[in-house]
């Protein structure tokens, strides 16, 4: 990859989980009831067709990993865990009030903080609290996060038993040096011990998260890294870009300053070598940051274009409706965008009262749909078209004209109702996905609000 194009189109660009991206949500146009009418048509359109999608955020964690981007609480009081738990299930129970049809649950994704912060019966108690008045889809897929230090071969038995097939570990580099730096110092038998009780138990998919670009981290690191990896066979890898945000308030980012990340054309050249050896390795790159094996649904959604992202990442399949409970989950329901209160003090007061403790969101306008259709093409599958009328925007044709020094860069291809994103761009991807983001390009940020694109 050449340097000046790294230099070029390494700026700071939002990573399109959803659009608008949370900071351009128009908070003024948005209510709670206008919320709650775009949850009640959306479960109306899908419930019974395709079910419904449930991520459950579990903030707590143990220590705090300096490294770390998600709404995380630090705590070493386990019992917290009994009234989280049914602070959740109160929301679910209000979410319940609003529907006269039983729910017919798809997906179920616990991420975290540390979903296996809590007790094999605690988790039980949450997943069978849902389904007192759910029923589970024919097609189901249920997956939760585990740290492997505190992931017992019991939570992997209990979840198993409940229907959960898929667990993602995160690793991120094995390198000790980058370990400590972190504040995460985990070794490979840990790792390894975790993932084969799941394979023992049954799972399905074992995927492992790894990070390139961050402290101390050198190219030896990431490909021995990339290597250990390969030998516990994880079906899917997820190697992301490490996201350096320490301006956003609760991070955390610290023990390390800029100084000691890898940068620009360092950074990337990790991402370009890591790339190289997955592809020798027998793994598929999909999307973006995403690795899968041949036999991966992941794969398999790539390959049938089923693959959607949300706030989960890719997703094999996509469900209109994703209901996101606990302290600050973002639920998406198509039309309409919620997040709930980012703290538990508030996130509890506002169950008290039996209001959904959502505090702000978005609800989409006609461009908002399109446009967001234009940046799922491009993120999931590298081409979108603009043939039939509803595909088409007022600003399109500014679009098309402010892709030309990345097309005359030979990073995509346009045609007269067509966009093709080149094999080489797809570092650059999310950048093309700005040119599409008419909220990002009426109104720049002036101070930092996303992280590097590279
Ligand atoms: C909620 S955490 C994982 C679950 C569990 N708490 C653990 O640590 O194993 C989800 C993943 O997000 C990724 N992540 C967190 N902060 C990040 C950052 N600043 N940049 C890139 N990826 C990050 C990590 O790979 C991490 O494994
Ligand atoms: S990486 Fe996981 S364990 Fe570490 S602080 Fe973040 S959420 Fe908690």
């Amino acid at each position: 990859m050449s340097v000046s194009l790294i230099q070029k189109y390494n700026i700071p660009g939002p990573r399109y989980t959803s659009y608008p991206t949370v900071p351009y949500w128009d908070q003024e146009k948005f209510s709670k009831n206008k919320w709650i009418e775009t949850f009640k048509r959306s479960f109306k359109e899908s419930n019974k067709s395709e079910g419904i999608s449930i991520y459950i955020h579990l903030p707590y964690c143990e220590s705090l990993c300096t490294f770390c981007a998600c709404h995380k609480h630090i705590t070493k009081k386990p019992n917290l865990q009994g009234d989280y738990v049914s602070a959740v299930l109160k929301e679910w129970n209000l979410y319940l009030g609003l529907i006269d049809e039983t729910p017919i649950i798809k997906e179920i994704h616990l991420g975290g903080g540390t979903p296996t912060f809590f007790s094999p019966n605690n988790l039980e108690i949450l997943i069978k609290g849902l389904f007192k008045h759910a029923i589970r889809h024919d097609d189901y897929e249920f997956s939760f996060e585990g740290h492997p230090n505190s992931t017992t071969k019991e939570h992997l038995q209990r979840l198993y038993d409940l229907g959960f097939t898929r667990v993602s570990y995160g690793v991120q580099d094995y390198n000790i040096i980058v370990q400590k730096a972190i504040n995460r110092v985990q070794p490979f038998e840990n790792v390894k011990r975790v993932t084969d009780w799941a394979r023992e138990i049954g799972y399905t998919s074992v995927s492992h998260d790894l990070i390139f670009g961050l402290p101390f981290q050198t190219m030896d690191n990431v490909l021995h890294t990339i290597k250990k990896t390969k030998e516990l066979q994880p079906d899917r890898i997820s190697f992301y870009s490490y996201a350096h945000v320490p301006w956003v308030k609760g991070v955390g980012q610290r023990g390390f300053d800029e100084n000691d990340l890898p940068k620009d054309e360092e950074k990337r050249a990790l991402y370009e070598a890591g790339k190289a050896l997955f592809a020798e390795l027998d793994y598929v790159e999909i999307g973006m940051d995403h690795f899968s094996l041949e036999t991966d649904t992941l794969y398999k959604g790539a390959v049938d274009k089923t693959l959607h992202r949300n706030f989960m990442g890719y997703t094999a399949n996509k469900t209109q409706l994703m209901i996101g409970l606990g302290m600050s989950s973002i639920s998406d329901s198509w039309y309409g965008f919620a997040q709930n209160e980012k703290s538990v003090k508030k996130y509890y007061r506002a169950l008290e009262e039996n209001q959904i403790p959502v505090f702000r969101g978005h609800i989409l306008d006609k461009e908002d749909l399109v446009i967001r259709k234009h940046i799922l093409n491009i993120m999931c599958h590298f081409e979108t078209t603009w043939e039939d009328e509803q595909d088409q925007f007022e600003e399109l044709d500014e679009v098309i004209k402010s892709l030309e020094e990345i097309k005359n860069d030979g990073l995509i291809e346009i045609y007269d109702n067509k966009l093709i994103v080149k094999e080489k761009a797809r570092p650059f991807v999310r950048n093309i996905c700005m040119a599409f983001d008419r909220r990002l390009q009426r109104n720049q940020p002036e101070t930092k609000l996303f992280s590097m694109t590279i």
